[in-house]
Order: C-alpha cells, then sequence, then structure tokens
C-alpha cells in the first residue's frame, strides 16, 4: 500500500456516513426516496448509506462516460446504463463518489429534471470545491477536500483501488509515471 495515503479511514468513514443518514432521515421525514446511485464510483457509499436511512426507499442505478479525453471533464456525458424505473413526481436523491467540475452532475440532473421528479438533490461523499466549473451545489456532503487524486471506498484510478476500504490520496508518483 505505498502507493497510497490514508486521508479517512475506515472507522471515519462510517462514522461520517452514519451522520449523512442521520440528516437526509430528518430531512426527508414521511416521504418515500428514489435514491440513484452513479456507477460505478458510488456502489460502496451507496451501499452503507442507504443502510443508515429509515424511510421507505426504492434504489435505481445510472452509468454514464464523459465523451472524449477522460482526463479532461467536457461535460457532454453519454448514457452507458439508464434508470430502470420512472421517477415522475419522486423525490430523487442522487448518490455520488465525489463531485469534482460538477459537469457530469450537471448534466444528469438537467436530464432528470426533464422527467419531472418531485425534487431533485445530491449527496456526495467527497467534494472538490476548488475544482468546480458548473453550478453544482450538493445538498449532502461527507467531506470536502482540496485538490487531491483520491482512491478507494469505491473510486477508482485506471479501475484499481475500488476495494480499497479507506478513502486514500494517491500518490502522484503513480499516475505521473
Ligand atoms: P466531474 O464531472 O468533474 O465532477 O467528474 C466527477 C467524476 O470524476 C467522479 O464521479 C469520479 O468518477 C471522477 N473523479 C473526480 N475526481 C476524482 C478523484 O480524485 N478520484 C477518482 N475519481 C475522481
Ligand atoms: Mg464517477
Amino acid at each position: 500500500m505505498d502507493e497510497v495515503d490514508i486521508l479517512f479511514d475506515r472507522e471515519a468513514v462510517t462514522r461520517k456516513v452514519k451522520e449523512l443518514g442521520q440528516i437526509i432521515n430528518a430531512d426527508y421525514q414521511g416521504r418515500d426516496l428514489l435514491v440513484v446511485g452513479i456507477l460505478k464510483g458510488a456502489f460502496i457509499f451507496m451501499a452503507d448509506l442507504v443502510r443508515e436511512i429509515d424511510l421507505p426507499l426504492q434504489l435505481d442505478f445510472m452509468d454514464v462516460s464523459s465523451y472524449g479525453d477522460s482526463t479532461v471533464s467536457s461535460g457532454e456525458v453519454r448514457i452507458i446504463k439508464d434508470l430502470e424505473y420512472s421517477i415522475k413526481d419522486k423525490d430523487v436523491l442522487i448518490v455520488e463518489d465525489i463531485v469534482d467540475t460538477g459537469l457530469t452532475l450537471k448534466y444528469i440532473k438537467e436530464i432528470l429534471h426533464r422527467r419531472g421528479p418531485g425534487s431533485i438533490r445530491i449527496c456526495c461523499l467527497l467534494d472538490k470545491p476548488s475544482r468546480r466549473k458548473a453550478d453544482i451545489f450538493p445538498e449532502y456532503v461527507g467531506y470536502s477536500i482540496p485538490d487531491r487524486f483520491v482512491v478507494g471506498y469505491g473510486l477508482d484510478y485506471a479501475e484499481q483501488y475500488r476495494h480499497y476500504p479507506a478513502v486514500c490520496e494517491l500518490k502522484p508518483s503513480v499516475y505521473q509515471k
């Protein structure tokens, strides 16, 4: 594990996810939730988060990919896997691993808005506000972090490291090779 430094260990992440769950429980009292996970990065966070939510709840998933150069987010995304169910009049909570430029979520939000949901909010484990290019303000944020490349707890670098239990910073030497 000398390619990474631990930023938030598993215990810290577990506590944070519990906190987010409690806030979501309070905010959505008396309502049903449709939780939409953005694949693949959100899968571990979402699995833990929904188990902290004590409300009637349905799950669905969406997978998107950026057009063009994968290292530069263009904001134009292609839907690889769309939702299975209608979101009409539903309270949609989008769950994402990390918001970086915000361009991906801006696009997703626009697509979902056109389908007439009751509401749409965003819950992300990590947020890099200094990198923002789109006006996306997640309602629920686990940790705000500086501009570092992070992996683990679902997040990848070239599809590696997703299974690491902690949120780690990837040493620049790994991706600057
Ligand atoms: P955005 O459109 O720039 O906000 O892109 C967000 C997406 O970029 C996330 O869903 C991640 O898949 C990916 N991403 C951004 N920063 C990181 C990071 O530090 N580690 C891993 N993936 C990241
Ligand atoms: Mg992602």
